[in-house]
């Protein structure tokens, strides 16, 4: 297989005339703008691009070529950008290089030249992309500090990649502890606010008479005790991104004031007077469903349908195939460093229990059982114990199905014989046979009535 190489460059003769002479080493793609290269880049991923500054619909100018170069960049920083200028315009193509490209090329460009940068090129990323994985996963890491490989994951990692480049407001939607907040910091990390702060407030958290002045900042003297003017978390989020947790908890006035904000980026801080301008990202977050909460008119839907012009779902950790090994292995390993203790895995029973439990608080619960195992780990395996998931099974293990069906006959009836207060009438009743076969198994199985 030919490493992929991607020709930006607006004028066809210079893009055929490349295509022809790069063609017998690479897999060549072209786009003649801005939104062609993306297109390829997000498809057909190569590792290398040389990219044309001038680029429609501004051929004459640079800002087209920077920003393709950046949206490069951001999609993986990895590959290798070559960037193309006009004659005469050696100071773009160094700035290119300050700003991330891995070399420049001025016009006319000489073939036989950009052969040898090529392959240098593709060299490098070979090396760094095997040095990325490796890194990968020797901390099991996937993406941005998530862990999981499995194809649930996958997506959610190419959907953060999508919208990190666009500046659209994002809801994410998931149960308890699946991972949303660490989704909202991953699609801020690999955007271009990612240089600005990132401002986390939990709309439930705060209650509702200080959460207007939290959110949008006060003037001095705005209400008792506003003894000094306050900036809100909207605002210290200017350029950066705005994290709205639990946005379902907002109430209705506040819900329309945050509508504002995103229709016309602007605020006014409590007792404010003034409006101000702030530039920043909306991400938002629920676990509840706000489509209910809309029919139920406690959400607003405008509101709705400007925090969610994307919906990124969360899967829960049962549903992620294969990531729950993955993921305790690389927890095991973490909390084992910190406490310095020599655990070197789970027993096989213990695998199995991670593996059949249901996982109600999905990764924030793995991380907690894991976390608590290690502290309890008295051996170099992690056992059912230690998880405190001590599998229903556990006590039919090495029994036969008779012996089994007579523990769980034993169980069944001593619970039903305590639930009905000794009553063995009633207990009877319950499991559905008659009094004396009960009393006749109580007998069999030396069952004493309380
Ligand atoms: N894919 C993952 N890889 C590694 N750690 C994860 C992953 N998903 C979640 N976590 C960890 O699990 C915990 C819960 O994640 P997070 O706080 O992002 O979830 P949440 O959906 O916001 O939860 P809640 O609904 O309880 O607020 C955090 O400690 C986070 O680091
Ligand atoms: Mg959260």
């Amino acid at each position: 297989m030919k490493p992929k190489l991607l020709i930006v460059e607006d004028d066809e003769n210079l893009r055929t005339q490349m295509k022809w002479a790069l063609a017998g080493d690479y897999e060549v793609f072209m786009a003649e703008d801005r939104p062609g290269a993306l297109e390829v880049l997000k498809s057909e991923r190569p590792s290398a691009v040389v990219l044309d500054l001038g680029l429609p619909p501004a051929p004459d100018g640079v800002e087209e070529g920077f920003s393709c170069l950046s949206e490069i960049l951001t999609y993986d920083a990895l590959i290798k950008v070559i960037v193309v200028t006009g004659h005469g315009e050696k100071e773009h193509a160094l700035q290119a290089v300050s700003q991330g490209a891995y070399d420049f090329f001025c016009k006319p460009v000489q073939i036989d030249e950009l052969k040898i940068v090529l392959s240098r090129a593709f060299y490098l990323y070979e090396l760094e992309r095997e040095h990325r994985d490796l890194q990968h996963r020797l901390s099991g890491e996937a993406f941005e500090g998530m862990l999981g490989s499995s194809p649930q994951m996958q997506e959610m990692y190419e959907a953060i990649r999508k919208v990190a480049t666009t500046d659209a407001p994002v809801l994410i939607v998931g149960e308890n502890g699946t991972g949303k907040e660490l989704v909202a910091r991953a699609i801020h990390r690999q955007s271009t606010r990612k240089e600005y702060p990132f401002v986390p407030i939990n709309c439930g958290a705060i209650p509702e008479t200080l959460l207007e002045s939290e959110l949008f900042g006060h003037e001095k003297g705005a209400f008792t005790g506003a003894h000094i003017q306050r900036k809100g978390r909207v605002e210290a989020a200017q350029g950066g991104t705005l994290f709205l947790d639990e946005i379902g908890e907002l109430t209705p006035s506040l819900q329309v004031k945050l509508l504002r904000f995103l229709q016309e980026h602007r605020i006014e801080r409590v007792g404010g007077r003034e409006e101000i301008f702030v530039d920043s990202r909306v991400i938002a977050a629920t676990n509840q469903d706000l489509k209910e909460a809309m029919d139920e008119g406690r959400f607003r839907e405008d509101l709705y349908y400007r925090v969610g012009v994307v919906v990124i779902s969360l899967p829960l950790l049962r549903e992620r195939e294969g990531d729950i090994p993955l993921l305790a292995n690389a927890l095991l390993q973490r909390y084992a460093a910190e406490d310095k203790k020599k655990i070197t895995g789970f027993t096989p029973q213990a695998l199995r229990a991670l593996e059949s439990h249901n996982w109600p608080g999905n990764v924030r619960e793995l991380e907690n059982r894991v976390k608590r195992a290690v502290i309890m780990a008295e051996g170099a395996k992690v056992t059912p114990g230690n998880l405190e998931l001590t599998s229903p099974y556990a006590k039919y293990e090495g029994l036969g199905l008779r012996e089994a069906r007579e523990v769980l006959e034993k169980d069944l009836i001593q619970q039903a014989l305590a639930r009905n207060k000794g009553n063995v009438t009633k207990a009877a009743s319950e499991l559905r046979i008659s009094r004396p076969t009960l009393y006749e198994l109580m007998e069999k199985l030396a069952i004493e009535k309380k």
